[in-house]
This record gives C-alpha cells, structure tokens and sequence, in this order.
C-alpha cells in the first residue's frame, strides 16, 4: 500500500505527479486555508504532511495523526510548526530554504525602491486623476546612492539583499542578533559589510531592513523605541515575518513621522493589516508576496515533496529544521 500524504494546498503539476507517483495523496484544494478542525481531521490517518505557513501545526494537529513521520513545509520560515512537539514524537519537520533566497532579495529590493521613490502612492494618484503634471518639487523621494542600507539578520536572504547594495551606491551595514548564524555568501560577491550592534545600525541607515526568523527573541524586536532611534529620513522594510514589528508602534511612527516610510510584505495577523497602517500614504503595503515567482514557487513544492519522498523511503531528509 502506498503512503498516505495530506497536501493542504494545490502545487503545480509537474510536483504533484511527482507526489501522486509514489504516494496516496489527499488534497485540500480550496482556495481558503484548511480549517484546524479538518486539519486534525484528515491528517489522523497521514504518514506526511504537505503544509504551507498559514497552516498552523500545533501539538493537537501532531497528537492526532499517530503515523505521522515529517511534516514538510513549503516555507522557509516554520514559526507555524511546533517544532519541539514534533521532535519528541520523532516527527521530521522540513522547510525550503536557498530555492526562495534570490526571490526575497529581489522583493525586498523592489519594496526599498517602491517605498523610497514613492511609487505605489503615485500609482494612486495617477488612478484618482490627482496629477497635475511634472513639477520640480512634485512626489520627491530619496536617493539611494550614498546611502547606508542597515541589514537585520545576516542569513542567506538578509546577505543575498546585501550583495546586491553596490548596484544602487549603497554601503552596507549590518546587525546580527545572538545565535543566528552569518551565512557564508555562496561565492557571490559581497560588498564591505560592517558589523555593528542594532542600536547603531537604527541611529545611522537610511534603509533599514529586517530579515530575521520570527522566534520569542525577535517578536517585535521593532518597537516603539527602536523606531524612535531611527533617522528622521530612514525607511523601513520589512519582508521576514510581520511579528517583528510592533504595527501599531509602526503606524504612531509613520502617522508622527518620524521616521519617512516604510514597506511591508508581512503582518503581524495576516491577511489582516493594522487599521492604523492602512491610511497612511508613507507605507507601501504588499500582500506576502516575497516567494511569489513562479521559479521560486515551484522549487519551493519540488523540494518539499523530495523531503516527504526521501523521509517515506527512510532516508534522511534533505533540508530538516532543528528545535
Ligand atoms: C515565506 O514567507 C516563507 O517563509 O517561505
């Protein structure tokens, strides 16, 4: 008999004949999120689970499902596993890190020029028939060349946004917290990076950006302070996970302006976004999109069905996540 998979969400065809091939596979194909209730559900008789980060695998899902041997997230980030119930019923947990890297990096590129050029507030404009035609002092933003970008969390995606300052003018300084690790660069080639503790990467970038996992360290590691340490000038971006960011801290920031702007890709309930945030035209708002390539999408299914493969052969998988 072949092995039982719960896939909590469609993946492109190619994966899933790859998926269907070798296992029995029980599809959630809704558009909405599988409810916990049916999660707990169908995953009782399941030997994998196929998930996404808007699934949450808690201790019920994982208690109910007694055959369960690896839970594959199509995700880099795994803040919606419990990991650590997980581990002390033997269950694997894996996630899709390096396919997604380059994708991110380019996302949160195009958010620093977005918010610092305005782009999705003239969009707007331009929408409403509120341009007036070109005018000097007309939508001015900031200039990126000369600038610092202060990068939060040196891991692949925070070195990969990293290497591509240069393109732009920008220097480069970053922040590590404790006991995250500074990823080597791949060999690709990386500018000059300070290192300076966070407090000093606030006080001096003009473009500071956050990417770092969310863990108990990092829930809203920007706050109400931290934002008040910023320039004036300084643009935030944030395309890790949106509990980084105290939002309401953000929007009292914002709405003050004390600091110019900022851009988010993550929230802290999605796909609720802070009321506050919403009419404030110095924040760019995009809906989770830092992954959204088709490339990078596939990949992301692929390496998450060859982790639920190799785990259901009983070899070790292939990117496993640790408590
Ligand atoms: C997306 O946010 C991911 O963690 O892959």
């Amino acid at each position: 008999m072949k092995p039982r998979v719960l896939l909590t969400r469609r993946v492109p065809a190619t994966v899933y004949r790859r998926l269907e091939e070798a296992c029995e596979v029980d599809l959630h194909g809704e558009a909405a999120a599988i409810p916990g209730d049916e999660l707990r559900r169908r995953v009782a008789d399941k030997d994998a689970l196929l998930c996404l980060l808007t699934d949450r695998v808690d201790r019920e899902v994982l208690e109910a499902a007694p055959r369960l041997k690896i839970v594959a997230n199509i995700a880099v980030g795994y803040d919606n596993v419990d990991v650590a119930s997980a581990a002390a019923r033997g269950i694997v947990v894996t996630n899709t890190p390096e396919v997604l890297t380059e994708a991110t990096a380019e996302l949160t590129w195009a958010l620093i020029l977005a918010a610092t050029r305005r782009i999705a507030e003239g969009d707007r404009a331009v929408r409403a028939g509120r341009w007036g035609g070109w005018a000097l002092d007309y939508m001015l933003g900031m200039q990126l060349s000369g600038k610092q970008l202060g990068v939060i969390g040196l891991g692949r995606i925070g070195t990969a946004v990293a290497s591509r300052a240069p393109a732009f003018g920008m220097s480069v300084a970053a922040a590590s917290l404790p006991g995250q690790p500074v990823s080597p660069s791949g060999g690709v080639p990386l500018p000059p990076i300070v290192t300076v503790p966070l407090d000093e990467l606030l006080r001096t970038s003009d473009v500071v950006t956050l990417h770092v996992p969310l863990t108990p360290d990092t829930r809203h590691l920007i706050d109400r302070p931290r934002l008040a340490r910023m320039k004036r000038s300084a643009y935030l971006v944030n395309t890790s996970r949106g509990p980084v960011v105290d939002e309401e801290a953000l929007a009292w920031a914002l709405g003050e302006r004390l600091i110019a702007g900022a851009a988010l890709d993550v929230y802290e309930r999605e796909p609720l976004v802070h009321p506050a945030l919403l009419p404030l035209d110095n924040v760019v708002l995009a809906p989770h999109l830092g992954s959204a390539t088709t490339e990078t999408r596939t990949a992301m299914a692929d390496l998450a069905v060859s982790n639920v493969l190799e785990v259901l052969a009983g070899r070790p998988p292939l990117t496993p996540v640790h408590p």
